[in-house]
């Protein structure tokens, strides 16, 4: 089986032909082990004591000089394991030793501004309001907010250490710039390190332009920016949403841990680095660690991310991950280990409508940051189907992919392109090529209502479904076609919003559909954060202008609005575990839209939990959660066990002797969401909620799932001090109602009147 991976972003969608890598012939595994039993001290000594043990475990497959030549990571402070490159067999031999917890293949895994915060009750028209969490939490000062991801650009102003006081003194990171001399750190961005050595075992050796820890991409200095960039007046992009640009955490540090590089085979982010930049940054200190990179959903311990963010969790480091972009189809969600948090990606309300205007007077709303206008008139416009060169097929040009328009077909004219395959940007660059004056962008069904805006090299309007159904009509069935593309303008206060996009990746977990994943969204369609300049906005090798900030979609995007609200809960409760932070972020979070509707689907459909998980972020309400379900490293072990792992291995993971609890059921386990599979007749799980805020009286309100009765017991809960713990039941009943065996979805909500302690309820009916 092969598992591709990504960096999370619906903004590229790369042939990986372009991009075909030399392979080596060798192929590079990690080997985990688990934790190191090395306490909180550790002297340069114990480290070379473990890179040793590695040497010597590998040399007692390989020979002691084999393995010196193997072994190119060697995992010393936190996860415990290394990276090697070994033949079949011997990676077979070793994969069955008992003191290896998992062996995987070192495989590449994908990547997947200014108004977001407004929309997210942040500030109001640029005014920041009393009650802003901003207030309050400082603005994230204090804390430090890691990303792994394609590095950043530390000329980027989002990065400028203006007014920001000494670095903190629990800093042990460093600027990694021996041989990148143009590379500095600040009181900002105050460290940066590359990790290339996982690649390398793929694409072959590197020259020194890979010893550097400098953004060439963009997507790094973007997701860092909008995690915890500083105040930037007058960001905008060609003009479009101009405003101030800032993260949510604008006065953190920020610290970047270059992974990913170019594609090879598709790919930009391999395991053995992935897992070396999780290593250092929890040595390092950082309190935050955003991770907009993914792959397909795979076992927990064959996954770099779920184990790197495992050890950093156990560290009380807090780890929010994208849900990834291969939405909309069902049991795509991949970074679904209970101690993420996964996020996933919908709209703000702000668009860059662009009109297409047929010859017969009918008007469509789409929406696009061309830079270029038309010229004040009617346009000839066709389908790029009927501008397909000889050689190609029909569906290609439809497609607009390369090679497949002819420009004798082409020019002058307005192109309908349909959406797919290939990066919607480079649609636009075929069309440009082939000498048209501008292309409509059609969705096809599969995307429904998702436009999103991007930087076209020509006039372009991203257009709906229906409405490019419309468009296609009037072409096909009209004598002359005319059309013509209205300039973009930018517009605030859009409803409804946000709209779940088609792009975000949706539950159930294929892995552990007993934890109901994604855990929340947040903003992830025409982000504007900080961007490289060493590549155009668009990432195509013909485009040659640069831009300070860019417009980028994806849950590589909401995942650092999500990063930028925990350094704020950060700043502000020091001593919260990540479960408690992640339980406040999701028991506030809203179900419903701008207009007080619910949330909605690119088809315009009521949304469930499986896109949008507990909802949408709220993060003043964050801020006063009044309970919260919390977690410990102990609970996320006992976790494991109920998933059936062998607990010898597990003991691997604990500093003291574990054992298995009996009978342990992952019902029980104490998540803000609650998922029963497979019910029949009733069954009863237990939670636990511990009091944040003031001493009250909490009653709960169901909202029954279709054909299934919920009984809450007690019906209300008394809470004295800070820390106290109440512990209840809820009962799931099937109806003679429920004949289905689909997946029904209600809420638990826990009230004092003052605090909404909502969790979504997900069950299947046997
Ligand atoms: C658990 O793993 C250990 C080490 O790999 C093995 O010796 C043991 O037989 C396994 N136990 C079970 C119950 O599978
Ligand atoms: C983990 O990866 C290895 C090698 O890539 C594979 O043989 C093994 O089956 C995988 N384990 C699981 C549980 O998928
Ligand atoms: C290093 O390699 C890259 C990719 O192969 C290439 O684009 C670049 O020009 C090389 N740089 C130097 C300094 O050799
Ligand atoms: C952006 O807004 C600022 C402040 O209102 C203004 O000074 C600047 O000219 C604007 N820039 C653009 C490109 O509209
Ligand atoms: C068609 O032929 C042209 C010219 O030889 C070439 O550039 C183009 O890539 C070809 N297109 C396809 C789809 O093969
Ligand atoms: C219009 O023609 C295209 C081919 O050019 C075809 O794929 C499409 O189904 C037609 N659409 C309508 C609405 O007639
Ligand atoms: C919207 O939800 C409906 C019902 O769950 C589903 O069939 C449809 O594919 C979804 N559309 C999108 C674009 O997510
Ligand atoms: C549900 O439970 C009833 C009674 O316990 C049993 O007879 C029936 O086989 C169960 N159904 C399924 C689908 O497991």
């Amino acid at each position: 089986m092969t598992f591709p991976t990504y960096l999370f972003l619906s903004f590229l969608f790369y042939s990986s032909l372009l991009h075909r890598p030399t392979f080596a012939i060798k192929k590079s595994y990690v080997v985990y082990f688990g934790c190191h039993s090395h306490g909180l001290e550790v002297s340069s000594f114990d480290l070379d004591k473990v890179t040793e043990s590695h040497y010597e475990f590998l040399g007692s497959f390989l020979g002691r000089n084999k393995a010196k030549e193997a072994l190119f990571y060697s995992y010393t402070r936190h996860i415990n394991g290394f990276a090697a490159t070994l033949e079949d067999e011997e990676a077979a031999q070793i994969a069955n030793h008992p003191k290896v917890i998992s062996l995987f293949l070192n495989q590449g895994r994908k990547l997947y501004t200014t108004r977001s915060w407004d929309f997210l009750g942040l500030e109001n028209d640029g005014v920041i309001h009393s009650s802003s969490i901003w207030k309050e939490a400082r603005f994230g000062e204090d804390t430090i907010i890691a990303n792994l991801d394609t590095g950043v650009w530390p000329e980027s102003k989002s990065f400028s250490d203006e007014d920001m006081g000494p670095i903190p003194s629990k800093w042990k990171g460093i600027c990694q710039n021996k041989a990148d001399a143009s590379f500095h750190c600040n009181r900002k961005l105050i460290g940066a390190r590359y990790f290339n050595k996982g690649y390398a075992a793929v694409v072959g050796a590197l020259n020194s332009s890979f010893d550097s820890p400098r953004d060439t991409e963009g997507h790094g200095s973007h997701t860092l920016s909008t995690a915890g960039g500083n105040f930037v007046p007058g960001a905008n992009v060609f003009g479009f949403g101009n405003g101030t640009a800032k993260g949510g955490s604008p006065k953190a540090r920020v610290a970047a841990y270059k992974v990913c590089w170019p594609p090879a085979g598709g790919n930009e982010c391999f395991d053995a680095d992935v897992l070396a930049g999780f290593d250092m940054a929890i040595h390092d200190g950082v309190d935050v660690i955003s991770v907009s990179l993914g792959g397909d959903p795979m076992a927990l311990f064959n996954d770099s991310v779920a184990i790197g963010s495992f050890h950093a969790v156990r560290n009380g480091i807090v780890v929010i991950c994208s849900a990834g972009n291969s939405g909309p189809a069902d049991g795509t969600v991949s970074n679904i280990a209970p101690w993420q948090i996964t996020v996933g990606a919908s709209t703000m309300d702000r668009q860059f409508p662009s009109y297409v205007i047929l010859g017969n007077k009918m008007r469509f709303k789409g929406e696009s940051l061309s830079t270029e206008a038309l010229p004040n008139k009617l346009f000839p416009i066709i389908s790029a189907a009927d501008a397909a060169v000889a050689n190609a097929s029909v569906g290609d040009a439809l497609l607009c992919k390369p090679g497949s328009l002819d420009p004798k077909k082409a020019k002058g004219k307005i192109l309908v392109c349909l959406r797919g395959d290939n990066a919607r940007v480079d649609k636009g660059q075929q069309a440009a090529l082939a000498g048209a004056v501008g292309m409509v962008l059609a969705n096809n069904q599969l995307s429904g209502n998702e436009i999103i805006a991007d930087p076209h090299v020509l006039p372009a309007s991203h257009i709906n479904y229906i409405d490019g159904g419309a468009v296609f009509a009037y072409v096909n069935h009209t004598r002359y076609p005319m059309a013509y593309i209205t300039h973009p303008t930018t517009r605030l206060g859009t409803k409804p919003a946000p709209i779940m996009a088609a792009f975000s990746s949706k539950g159930p977990s294929t892995i552990t559909p007993e934890i109901l994943k994604p855990d929340i969204t947040a903003p992830g369609v025409s982000v504007i954060a900080a961007y490289t300049e060493a590549q155009g906005p668009t990432n195509q090798d013909f485009d040659k202008r640069r831009v300070l900030f860019n417009s980028v979609s994806g849950t590589s995007m909401s995942c650092p609005h999500i990063s930028g609200i925990v350094g704020l809960l950060k700043t502000l409760y020091p001593t919260w575990s990540p479960s408690a932070i992640k339980s406040a972020i999701m028991t506030t979070a809203t179900t419903q839209d701008n207009i007080k509707e619910p949330l909605t689907n690119a088809s315009n459909l009521k949304a469930t939990p499986f896109s949008y998980g507990a909802g949408h972020v709220q993060p003043n309400r964050a801020m006063d959660p009044g309970l919260v379900y919390d977690l410990t490293p102990n609970d996320y072990l006992n976790f494991l066990c109920a998933l059936g792992y062998n607990q010898t291995q597990i003991a691997m993971f604990s500093k003291s002797p574990y054992k298995c609890p009996n009978p342990i059921s992952l019902a029980n386990f104490n998540y803000p969401s609650i998922t029963i599979l497979a019910l029949n007749g009733s069954t009863t799980v237990t939670r636990t909620l511990k009091n944040v805020g003031s001493p009250g009286t909490y009653s709960a309100h169901v909202q029954n799932p279709a054909g299934i009765s919920v009984f809450v017991q007690p019906k209300s809960l008394k809470f004295g001090k800070v820390g106290e713990q109440r512990t209840f039941k809820v009962t799931m009943k099937v109806e003679g109602g429920n004949k289905g065996r689909d997946y029904v979805f209600g809420e638990l909500t826990w009230s004092d009147g003052k605090h909404h302690v909502r969790s979504p309820i997900v069950v299947k009916p046997n």
